[in-house]
């Protein structure tokens, strides 16, 4: 009987399950929104039973909706949103707290406190990540701080930490679990050693009983229990949703590069088997450890992406869907020399300010709503295009080309002015849902559903091309004024 993989893809704004088959083709899909709370500026949460219940509520209906049951299901894959803190009762498998969403910059004091005392070159070495609240240490000590009596009950083992995988995992089979793609994003572990680090558990004051136990990307690490889908299926692998999708682009070889545009936008390029060092501020990772080898990628990493169209929705209003933007910024000929520098929760790589902030500029009496739309759909090829330039002075190799995936990357508007301001092709896949793909993949290859990781590379195919057509002189004109908007937004905030 023909076998299938179930991929999780727990996102930032929403919960997907896909189920795929042996061609990495996907049969079934289904996808909840879930609320996002904003208590204050700056501040973004999430409750982690809105994260589990949607999770699950997804993964039955892509079952139901590919008309197989669990014992059809060769594996489960998980890829999650990263850096996002839960706190849990080891004992109810009830969170303690909200959830400290990645975006959240409540401890972006903290962070600035670290650098001041010097710290900054020490954790990145052991990390490979900049000092920034975006990371989970710093939020995991807020909450060991603020929530009552949690400190004293971390000291006694009573409670677990965990990013979205964990949680999601010690959901399904009750283990407390991580990958080191996950785990490396925490800023508690060394991505040299493969292990949780205990000079930075003492820097951060981090009892290391409350941390999850930390295993391959690809292997069995337990059964999801017979409750939650008829049935016990292996959960078989786990990696932060941006490694995944860089796995499932194929880009399992030195210099291949993938640009994911969902809430956020993160760039990632293959480094080969020992953490590559940034002198451009990008961040070092840990890829995925399939088969005892870890793979490492540079990674920049920009906060909103497809988020920015999603306040164009809930915050502005101007659109219905965020679908609908590509329409409404393709009815103006240019943004009308608006710009919109999305910082709403700081700039991300390559600049790292937690405290600049969102601004549009440029408007005139002439500006509509479509220039604005426009605007946010550039803003989101921008930010890109810092990436790729730091990415480039770091790389020891040429890029040639990118591959996009993610929700935004069905939009030709901005895939096409993505290539302009890159002057590099973007290359876009038959199957965009690369993030779930590569979860699955990973899942599969550790239950022999597929057989090699070269087998998988054979199944990557270009949907479309998109070929610069931009000048280099309008290129870098634009870039220069983009730069110019960037510093005010980061004025704001100073
Ligand atoms: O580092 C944050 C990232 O993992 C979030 O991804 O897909 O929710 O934008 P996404």
């Amino acid at each position: 009987m023909q076998k299938y993989i179930l991929a999780l893809d727990q996102g930032t704004t929403s919960s997907r399950a896909i189920v795929f088959d042996h061609e990495g083709l996907p049969v079934a899909s289904s996808q909840h929104e879930y609320p996002q709370h904003f208590p204050r500026p700056g501040w973004v949460e999430h409750d982690a039973l809105d994260i589990w219940h949607s999770q699950l509520a997804c993964a039955r209906e892509a079952l139901a909706q590919a008309r197989i049951d669990a014992s059809r299901v060769a594996a489960i894959g998980i890829a999650n949103q990263r850096e996002t803190t839960v706190l849990w009762d080891r004992a109810t498998g009830e969170p303690v707290a909200p959830a400290i969403v990645w975006q959240d910059r409540r401890t972006a004091d903290a962070c600035d406190r670290l650098r001041a005392e010097g710290k900054a070159d020490f954790i990145q070495g052991r990390t490979g990540l900049e000092v920034d609240a975006y990371f989970s240490a710093t939020k995991l000590q807020w909450l060991l701080e603020h929530v009552p009596g949690a400190r004293t009950r971390a000291e006694r083992g009573e409670l677990a930490f965990g990013t979205v995988d964990s949680w999601l995992v010690y959901r399904l089979c009750g283990r407390h679990v991580t990958d080191a793609s996950n785990a490396g994003r925490t800023m508690l572990f060394n991505i040299h050693t493969l292990q949780w680090d205990e000079e930075l558990l003492a820097l951060f004051d981090i009892p290391a009983v409350l941390l999850p136990e930390v295993v391959a990307s690809a292997e069995v690490v337990g059964l999801a229990a017979a409750e939650w889908f008829g049935r016990a299926i292996p959960i078989a692998g786990i990696a932060g949703d941006q490694q995944a999708a860089t796995f499932g682009q194929a880009c399992h070889r030195k210099g291949l590069v993938k640009n994911t545009y969902g809430t956020g936008c993160f760039m990632l390029m293959h480094a080969g088997a020992t953490p590559p060092v940034s002198r451009n501020r990008l961040l070092s990772t840990v890829g995925w450890t399939v088969g005892g080898a870890t793979d490492y990628l540079l990674e920049g990493s920009v906060f909103m992406g497809g988020a920015t169209v999603q306040w164009l929705r809930d915050g502005l209003g101007i659109i219905k869907a965020s679908a609908d933007v590509e329409a409404l910024a393709t009815s103006v000929p240019d943004s009308g020399g608006v710009l919109l520098v999305p910082a709403f929760t700081g700039l991300g790589a390559p600049h790292w300010d937690p405290h600049a902030r969102a601004t549009i500029i440029g408007l005139s009496r002439g500006t509509t709503s479509a220039h604005i739309a426009r605007a946010a759909v550039e803003a989101i090829a921008y930010q890109s295009a810092e990436l790729l330039a730091s990415m480039q002075k770091d790389a020891d190799c040429a890029v040639t080309e990118i591959r996009a995936d993610g929700g935004a990357a069905r939009n030709d508007l901005l895939m096409q002015f993505q290539a302009d301001l890159l002057g590099v092709p973007v290359v876009r896949p038959r199957v965009l849902e690369t993030t779930a793909l590569g979860a699955a993949y990973l899942a599969g290859l550790a239950v022999g559903f597929w057989e090699s990781v070269e087998g998988i590379e054979r199944q990557w195919q270009v949907e479309k091309r998109f070929e610069p057509a931009m000048d280099a002189d309008r290129r870098a004109a634009l870039m220069a004024r983009w730069t110019r908007a960037v510093e005010h937004a980061k004025l704001w905030g100073a």
